[in-house]
């Protein structure tokens, strides 16, 4: 089924508005909505070795001779200085100069790769979103952070740079594997807790329909995921408060990824990260202790574990989050629900420290994943 292409305008600054496209079958006119945004402009393509194989970049290049960088191996192990340098150096081979505008193919490794190339190529090129994960079309490709790992720590170099334009083609998550499919789902289901109540109980009642990959209920799930954090990201371009709240199930959800060793994809991590935070306001008295059940009632149809890995044990989690970049003076920071759709806030600021024999208990609470 396909649905009616929408555009949606997300203001930013300092480079001004930037448009999102949502609809299905949007590959094949991809690069003529970029020639008309940049006339005049060279169009780099970057993709990755997975989204390459599954059709996409072929679908979007069609018969034009768009020259482009093929990041091999894909994912999160790439996702370094040495393939920006890499990317770079192509695109000096050929050329390519400050008419350049780069268009990135792929998730959210991809974006952020490609989107940091823009960013420092010839002091700044623009950058075309075009994602095509479920993380990357609910919030790696909106809100202008883009940055590469270090040997020892994820995004340790990085930049702000908005996209030019965001095209989501919600028929490219087609295919997808499943594992990430549902992993990625939980961001959605985050924007709907922090902020949109009926966005939550739409995700509730299609969620067979979204699993079956309805590309009317995608396109749907696409606005509202760009309208909400959208909003946020103008509000807060830098993270200085409101921005925070997009962290909800992000502080133990960190941890439990880096003690994982990455083997729990961060989705996975996260929706363990949400449940936490729901068990911690209800320990707090600050919310009822049905959100959190129905938080975990979406999670377990999802499939996802809800289980801690073995060497993620509660001296590690600990340990990670207060060295987190985000904990203040030592202490976690957790944002918290006072109610579906709404953050806790007590003297207007996101992010509330929580006692340590809160936080032990809610933890301990979780059980193992077993081998
Ligand atoms: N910049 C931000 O604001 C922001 C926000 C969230 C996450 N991120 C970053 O995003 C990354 C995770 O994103 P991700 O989960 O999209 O990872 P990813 O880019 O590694 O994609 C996941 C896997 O799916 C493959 N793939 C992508 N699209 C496909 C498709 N349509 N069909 C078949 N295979 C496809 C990829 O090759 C990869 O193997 C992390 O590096 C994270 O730090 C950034
Ligand atoms: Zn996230």
């Amino acid at each position: 089924m396909n649905c009616t292409t929408q555009a949606i305008r997300i203001p930013a600054e300092p480079e001004g508005a930037y448009e999102v496209r949502i609809g299905s079958g949007l590959l094949a006119q991809a690069l003529d909505a970029v020639a008309e945004r940049f006339p005049g402009h060279r169009p780099f393509l970057v993709t990755d070795a997975n989204v390459e194989r599954s059709g996409h970049a072929a679908a979007l290049i069609g018969e034009s001779n768009t020259e482009g960088f093929v990041i091999d191996p894909p994912g999160e192990q790439s996702k370094t200085m040495r393939t920006v340098e890499s990317i770079i150096a192509e695109m000096e081979t050929k050329k390519f100069g400050r008419d350049t505008v780069i268009i990135a193919l792929g998730g959210g490794t991809v974006g952020d790769m490609a989107g940091f190339a823009a960013a420092i190529f010839k002091r700044g090129v623009p950058c075309v979103q075009i994602p095509t994960t479920t993380v990357a079309q609910a919030d790696s490709a909106i809100g202008g952070k883009t940055g590469v790992d270090s040997d020892l720590s994820k995004n340790a170099f990085g930049a702000f740079h908005h996209p030019a334009m965001v095209i989501v083609d919600c028929s490219t998550l087609k295919t997808l594997d499943d594992r990430h499919f549902r992993a990625g789902l939980v961001e959605s289901i985050k924007h709907a807790m922090i902020l949109d109540a009926d966005y939550f109980d739409t995700i509730e009642s299609n969620l067979d329909a979204i699993l079956a990959r309805d590309e009317d209920i995608l396109c749907k799930l696409a606005q509202k995921n760009t309208a909400i954090k959208g909003r946020v990201v103008y509000e807060d371009p830098r993270e200085k408060n409101l921005r925070r709240i997009l962290n909800f199930g992000h502080t133990l959800g960190h941890a439990v990824e880096t003690e994982s060793d990455y083997s729990l994809l961060h989705g996975e991590a996260v929706a363990i990260g949400i449940m936490a935070a729901c068990r911690i306001a209800e320990a707090l008295d600050a919310c009822s202790d049905e959100v959190g059940a129905r938080a975990c009632a979406l999670f377990e149809r999802l499939g996802l574990p809800l289980a801690l890995p073995a060497e993620a044990t509660l001296n590690a989690l600990m340990d990670t989050m207060t060295r987190d970049k985000k904990a203040v003076g030592g202490l976690p920071r957790f944002i918290l629900l006072d109610a579906l759709g709404s953050v806790y806030a007590p003297a207007d600021t996101f992010g509330v420290e929580v006692p340590p024999d809160i936080l032990e208990s809610v933890i301990t609470r979780f059980d193992k994943i077993q081998d």
